[in-house]
């Protein structure tokens, strides 16, 4: 069975749907770690409470590359096929990049290419624009920048404030998260420049 490690730094609501996704039947793969990068991060007691393995490397203070080491070194012995990252809100650093290399996704919510980086549904709003939604991408050396996976759009309302516009969003990502994870761990793809096609 395909091994996930799941990267987060946070309220874990897309690694919990992908945990429900596998636990339902949906997804056919294994969590070998819930890694965080902070010690609060709420998905850890999700982790827990799904009896999942799950750690804590700290990031406060350390470079991103020496993360990035200290994460490949925890990840390579567990076998991982993929690592998802589920609201981590860090670069990921090129030692990770170079030791997964094409097995690395994230999901963003905005329709990439618009709005990378942080704040995303304030920058929605702020540019006015009447649909936004989420992406799902391999992760290279850019911000937000690698081959698109998945994407899926929601309206945006007059009445949205950042908070609304992030909810509807949500529900999105964690429909085509688990999705797009198990199209790339089904290996039916092949990337065409920045395209991903069913091979
Ligand atoms: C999600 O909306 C995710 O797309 C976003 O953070 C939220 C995490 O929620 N990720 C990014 O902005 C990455 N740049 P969650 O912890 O409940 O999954």
């Amino acid at each position: 069975m395909k091994r996930l490690a799941i990267l987060v730094s946070g309220r874990g609501s897309n690694f919990e749907a992908i945990a429900r996704a596998i636990r339902e039947g949906r997804l056919d793969a294994r969590i070998s770690l819930v890694l965080s990068n902070r010690a609060d991060a709420k998905a850890l007691e999700t982790a827990a409470s799904f009896g999942l393995p799950h750690h804590c490397l700290p990031s406060q203070g350390v470079a991103t590359d020496e993360w990035a080491r200290q994460a490949v070194d925890l990840l390579t012995p567990l076998d991982i096929d993929l690592i998802c990252l589920a609201g981590f809100m860090r670069r990921v650093g090129q030692p990770l990049l170079d030791a997964f290399a094409g097995r690395i996704l994230n999901i963003h919510p905005s329709l990439l290419p618009a709005f990378p980086g942080l704040d995303v549904q304030q920058q929605a709003l702020d540019y006015g624009v009447k649909f936004s939604g989420c992406t799902v991408h391999f992760v290279d050396a850019g911000l937000d920048t690698g081959p698109i996976v998945a994407q899926a759009s929601v309206p945006v309302l007059d009445s949205d404030t950042a908070q609304t516009l992030a909810a509807r969003i949500l529900v999105e990502e964690h429909r085509i998260y688990y999705q797009a994870i198990a199209l790339v761990l089904s290996g039916r793809y092949r990337i065409e420049g920045r395209r991903v096609r069913p091979a």
